[in-house]
């Protein structure tokens, strides 16, 4: 949720900066905007736009200086227009800052220096180059200026402030939003994103909490809250897999349903020793907690009815964003699951330190290798399925259902059965993806022009429902909605009438007899039968055939239709799916 970049050395910063920053759209894409100092002063571009299109309306590159500093945002304060990019400046327009969080005392702040400083925007950010500005006006350096400022402010950040009175240095600092330096052979860089540092940055180290950094092109020091030097390790660089290009898909999200098959195979290489700790952990604890947000969140759903079904494990599953309202009962005794792809969702990272505030021990399943919750939990397990680019999660929510299989079956020791038959699953989902792709188009372009769908299934199903419900809402701004099949009668029955699709997830499993009860329910109120199944049944209207797989391994074959459904829908009504409006791939902001 907004990435920031900075660059100071002996290149020309725009470029690198613009190059940053292509990959770290993912974080925000409503507006970008860049920064550099050169001899003629602070200079800035930003506009409205995917990247691209800010490039090809202000010509980054007509930027000069060494020194630069960039953005791309996901607009919380303000809305998407010019003036509220970032970059933001003071009045006298030498100071500019990239900022990735929430000031939440910023009018407060402001309301100090009414009829003083000249504020443009609507945003928070802003009132950061007026604080550093007022400190460089009382006689401080711009890193003196940085940390009083840091002592002002509450909320979340990571920003990066210049100054054209002290060019070459880049000052930063953070708190609870992610942020590390690097120094490469041509300058020093700090990014949200190690995988945004170029080739060659080989030193690098986080910023922790409450740390102010100063970089130069030659070094990077740190202050602590108080103003005193560190002593700071950097650490040699091990490099971020290479997120690798489209290739023959025109989108990433279609690309990354497709590689599922051999991503799933990846969430299998794991330690067997490693899951059977964690299995006792999780039998050993007096109460077990999963906590997700959106897609992760369905995941833990079907990692509930896992623990149950295979292992009798009552467990509960609590939205990220609610779990703050639960923590009375969170204790020493508690095992809390945290389960995030980016490993950086402020919901999440909230709940996680909460749970350890309250003693309980914390796990959690991440995708993204050294994101902030890999460093603040007691034990990680990565899900392997590599960097995800579309904004719509799919290969990590079948690599986060794996691993929820692995804990069920290594709590009754069968871990090798677990990894065995995801396996063979690998497989199946091989075939439905080839057998069903173009009859899934074909129903995508009868039904592109319906303004609500929903999404109905039973038992362990029922999170896959909610989750192909998720799918089609983000990349294709269609209503939907997912829920348990029986709940249908109570409430939203009323809404069903003649053409209304119902996506009815129903394998042949133990949910099948009454699924078809519901089914029929929608059916005799006009609505359109989308069955998802192994068995045919007379009551669809549209047949999306899976591969039989035993009972409890549905979802991993289920959802892939579900995930291509929502793909083409978005295609046919002319969406791009990988970016959706008003969405981000890291939910930074609480
Ligand atoms: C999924 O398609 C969404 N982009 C979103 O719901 C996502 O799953 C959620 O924001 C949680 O993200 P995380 O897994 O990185 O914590």
């Amino acid at each position: 949720m907004c990435g920031i970049i900075g660059y100071t050395g002996n290149e020309a910063a725009a470029p690198l900066v613009f190059e940053a920053l292509t990959k770290l759209e993912y974080r925000g894409y409503d507006s970008a905007g860049i920064a550099c100092i050169s001899e003629k002063g602070l200079e800035i571009k930003k506009e409205v736009g995917l990247l691209s299109d800010v490039d090809a309306k202000c010509n980054f590159s007509l930027l000069n200086g060494h020194v630069g500093i960039g953005h791309v945002r996901w607009a919380t304060h303000g809305k998407v227009n010019a003036v509220n990019a970032h970059p933001h400046v003071d009045c006298k327009g030498k100071i500019a800052v990239v900022h990735n969080g929430i000031i939440e005392n910023y009018q407060e702040l402001m309301g100090r220096f009414k009829g003083k400083h000249k504020f443009l925007s609507e945003t928070d950010t802003e009132i950061l180059p007026h604080l550093i500005e007022d400190f460089m006006a009382k006689g401080k350096s711009l890193e003196e200026a940085v940390i009083e400022t840091t002592r002002l402010i509450h909320g979340s950040y990571a920003f990066l402030a210049i100054s054209s009175d002290c060019p070459e240095k880049i000052v930063g600092a953070r708190k609870d939003s992610p942020l590390l330096v690097g120094l490469g052979e041509s300058g020093s860089f700090a990014t949200s994103d190690p995988g945004a540092f170029p080739a060659g940055t080989n030193r690098q180290a986080f910023v922790e909490d409450g740390e102010v950094f100063v970089m130069t092109p030659e070094n990077i020091c740190f202050f602590n809250p108080e103003g005193n030097l560190l002593q700071k390790e950097f650490s040699v660089f091990k490099g971020v897999p290479a997120s690798a290009g489209k290739g023959e898909y025109d989108y990433f999200m279609l690309k990354e349903i497709a590689e599922q098959p051999d991503t799933l195979r990846c969430s299998i290489e794991q330690e067997k020793n490693f899951f059977t700790e964690l299995a006792m952990d999780i039998l050993r604890a007096k109460q077990v907690v999963i906590t997700a947000c959106g897609t992760s969140r369905y995941a833990a759903l079907v990692g509930r009815y896992l623990f149950s079904r295979v292992a009798k494990k009552f467990c509960d599953v609590i939205m990220s964003s609610e779990f703050q309202y639960f923590s009375d009962s969170i204790d020493a005794a508690t095992l809390v699951i945290a389960v995030s792809q980016s490993g950086e969702t402020a919901d999440v990272m909230e709940g996680v330190k909460r749970a350890k505030e309250k003693g309980a021990m914390t796990l959690s399943i991440v995708n993204r290798p050294d994101s902030l919750l890999t460093r603040i939990s007691d034990k990680v397990i990565h899900i392997n399925c590599g960097p995800e680019i579309s904004v719509a999660a799919t290969k990590s929510f079948t690599n986060q259902l794996a691993i929820f299989y692995l804990l069920a079956y290594s709590m009754v020791n069968q871990f090798d059965l677990a990894v065995k038959k995801i396996n063979d699953i690998s497989h199946n989902m091989s075939y439905s993806m080839n057998g069903t792709g173009e009859y899934i188009q074909q129903i995508a372009e009868l039904l592109k022009d319906e303004n609500d769908f929903y999404y109905i299934a039973r038992g362990i199903n029922y999170a896959i429902a909610s989750e192909g419900a998720l799918k089609l809402k983000e990349v294709s701004y269609i209503h939907a909605e997912g829920m348990p099949a029986g709940e249908l009668k109570h409430g939203t029955l009323a809404l069903i009438d003649k053409g209304v699709p119902v996506v009815a997830i129903c394998p042949n499993d133990y949910t099948f007899d009454e699924m078809l009860n519901n089914m029929a329910e929608a059916k005799a109120r006009g609505g359109l039968i989308i069955g998802v199944s192994d068995r045919y049944d007379p009551i669809y209207d549209h047949w999306i055939k899976i591969n039989e797989v035993e009972e409890i391994f549905y979802p991993l074959v289920t959802i892939v239709p579900l995930q291509q459904l929502a793909y083409h829908l978005a295609r046919s009504r002319g969406k791009n799916p990988d970016k959706p409006r008003n969405l981000a791939k890291s939910v930074t902001v609480k």
